[in-house]
């Protein structure tokens, strides 16, 4: 079956108020029919934890021996279920991404959020480019999240902090200061919550945001999962003034990164490198050219 062709185009002043505040709320980025076939899929990669072995599938809050996992996440779900590839979600993204950064934007990451019924614990307030590694660049990125539930404020739907996305790359320290914990946190001195807006987005809607805009999401205090799946792009890095440090990512000892590095030697870096070529189209020179720009950039 062909790739969908795109079929939501935002309007002049969604681009404005998007570059404006940072974010921005679609009430529909995929049909109704395919909400029903991603919730089905992306549920079945959490229930058998698929890439849990090679450490894509983890809790975001919690440790291997937690076992009340609370805030499981999935890296790169497309590479566990082929049927994620050729989406109208994908193509409506990838369309968005390039009236919002521009023609030279492309796919960078992608993950899945379950935040389970009733415990689901809270996201942490981060901005996403606090994630990368430190390095000689830096990064117009954007995030297209959308969730397969209606998300209230009751369920986990993201809140943002007015005006953040102006704002260089924040401090962050890691959860509870604990290296073994995926998620980072912006240091609470750096902002006031008296500036968040809370933005509830319905299922098959999106919200997008700029990657140095401050966000969380609540906890889920309703009956029913929340399930969100999240499209990441960017442009080309730009060199940066200076090298940039973010000493939150160093010395990480989190259990999804210990997994991930027992599967590399086990093997895994061939197919890893397979997958990366094909999701970041290294096939194409410009692209090629970028990464390996990124590469030789990285701080040693
Ligand atoms: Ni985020």
């Amino acid at each position: 079956m062909p790739a969908p062709l795109p079929d939501v185009v935002l309007t002049a002043e969604q681009i404005a108020s998007f570059h404006e505040h940072g974010f921005l709320s679609i009430p529909r980025i995929t049909s109704p029919a395919e909400v029903e076939l991603l919730r089905s899929t992306l549920t079945r990669l959490f229930t058998e934890r698929a890439g849990w072995q090679e450490g894509a599938q983890f809790d975001l809050v919690a440790g291997d021996d937690d076992h009340d996992s609370a805030l499981t996440q999935i890296i790169q779900p497309v590479n566990y279920a082929p049927q994620l590839r050729d989406t109208q979600f994908r193509a409506n993204a990838g369309a968005i991404a390039r009236q919002l950064l521009g023609a030279e934007a492309s796919a960078s990451f992608e993950h899945s959020i379950l935040k389970g019924a009733r415990e689901g614990a809270p996201t942490p307030w981060h901005q996403d480019e606090a994630y990368r590694a430190a390095d000689a660049f830096e990064y117009d990125q954007i995030s297209i999240w959308m969730p397969l539930q209606d998300a209230s404020a009751e369920r986990g739907c993201l809140q943002y902090i007015r005006g953040s996305h102006k704002r260089g790359v924040l401090r962050h320290r890691r959860v509870n200061d604990d290296p073994t914990v995926h998620s980072i946190e912006t240091h609470p001195d750096e902002f006031d919550l008296a500036d968040a807006v809370v933005c509830p987005v319905p299922a098959g809607g999106a919200v997008i945001h700029a990657g140095r805009m401050i966000h969380s999401a609540g906890p889920n205090t309703t009956d029913e999962p929340r399930l969100a799946y999240t499209l990441a792009f960017e442009l080309p890095p730009r060199p940066s003034a200076t090298v940039r440090r973010f000493d939150w990512n160093e010395g990480v000892e989190s259990a999804d990164i210990i997994r991930r590095r027992a599967w590399l030697r086990r093997g895994g870096v061939a197919k890893e490198v397979v997958r990366r070529a094909r999701y970041h189209e290294l096939y194409k020179p410009r692209r090629l050219a970028f990464e390996l720009r990124r590469l030789a950039g990285r701080r040693k």
